[in-house]
């Protein structure tokens, strides 16, 4: 009965969410519960593949749903749950491995970079990461994923995992489609505008959390790094604090680039970075007072995780049957 389309997403409980996971995934996530039968996830099993403190991955998990429900994630509207509630997941993980060239998985960007970062933690769930996410995906048929920038090449792994697999036995899987912004599919740093912001950078000063308060987030935005030209102009290139500052402007603002730069035109440095800063704070506030509500409320939480959790495994389930059985696994 449900034509729409199939939109799965998912993020690692790692860090807390900061405003680079809004413009470059929440946003178009909750967008795109209007018009397609939704599945997001916190991905919690991907958490184990960086070293992680038990106590606080399970609460950022609580967070995290929390999170999801006050940024307007709707529990009516679309599916919600833990990816580590969904054993499937794992399930098929193991078998998409088998589906995977070694070499494919080691020219993964974000192995070699995490594994170069913390070599004492290289591990096999690190390398194997990417087929675990392609399982997220390709249990649930998923038509699109909104993502960031940096995931994108995990999204093509996983195409051509499902398209090797179709190819071997019959069209299995749907070959899924990654969505990004048309802008800010790759916020910076506050504190590098060079490098990407993250929610587990050393330099946390540069990353701008959804909880922060007004006080922090200010002083975040008055401390950006910029450059020592003193005209407001987007120039990526030349300019990329600045033009970093305008992206995050123009989203929060819900104004174009072009707008955001027209109005800061005769502007100040600091007279920007104030204005930003005050925008942030102003959108997030509502979002902040609506998790506080939420979090105190873990009845509530669970009971969205387990129906989200029934949501999904009854669809997963299925598909897993299917893949067990195209493969030779006796049921
Ligand atoms: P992560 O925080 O790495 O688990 O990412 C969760 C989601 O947010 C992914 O879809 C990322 O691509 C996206 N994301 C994370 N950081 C940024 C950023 N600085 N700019 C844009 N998107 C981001
Ligand atoms: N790898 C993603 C990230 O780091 C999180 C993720 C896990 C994901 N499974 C997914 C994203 C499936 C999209 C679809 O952000």
């Amino acid at each position: 009965m449900d034509e729409k389309k199939v939109v799965f997403s998912a993020l690692k409980p790692t860090g807390d969410l900061q405003i680079g996971n809004y413009i470059g995934a929440l946003k178009n996530m909750i967008k795109m519960t209007e018009d397609y039968d939704c599945l997001y996830a916190v991905a919690d099993l991907h958490s184990l593949t960086v070293d992680c403190d038990p106590k606080l991955l399970r609460k950022r998990s609580y967070d995290f749903m929390a999170l999801f429900l006050a940024i307007g994630l709707d529990p009516e509207k679309c599916t919600l749950f833990l990816q580590s509630h969904v054993p499937a997941h794992a399930e098929l993980a193991w078998i998409l491995n088998c589906f995977t060239q070694f070499g494919e998985a080691k020219r993964m960007t974000q192995f070699k970079d995490k594994s170069a970062k913390a070599p004492q933690n290289a591990n096999v769930g690190l390398f194997a990461y990417p087929t675990l996410m392609a399982a997220d995906i390709l249990l649930y048929k998923a038509d699109y994923v909104p993502v960031g920038k940096d995931q994108m090449q995990h999204l093509e792994l996983a195409r051509t995992i499902a398209e090797r697999f179709n190819n071997k036995y019959s069209p299995t899987f749907t070959l899924p489609e990654g969505i990004t912004g048309k802008r800010g599919s790759k916020i910076f740093s506050l504190a590098d505008p060079t490098a990407k912001m993250g929610k587990t950078d050393e330099n946390l000063n540069g990353t701008v959390f959804i909880l922060d308060d007004p006080d922090t987030v200010m002083r975040k935005f008055k401390r950006a790094v910029t450059d020592s030209d003193a005209t407001v102009r987007f120039d990526p290139q030349n300019k990329p604090g600045i033009s970093n500052l305008l992206t995050i402007y123009s989203v929060f603002a819900g104004v174009s680039v072009e707008e955001a730069e027209r109005e800061f035109a005769a502007a100040d440095y600091a007279t920007l970075k104030t204005r930003v800063g005050e925008t942030v704070v102003e959108y997030f506030r509502p979002i902040r007072e609506e998790y506080a509500r939420l979090i105190a409320d873990k009845g509530y939480l669970e009971s969205v995780m387990k129906t989200g959790a029934e949501k999904a495994s009854y669809r997963a389930e299925k598909m897993l049957a299917k893949v067990y059985r195209k493969v030779g696994l006796v049921r």
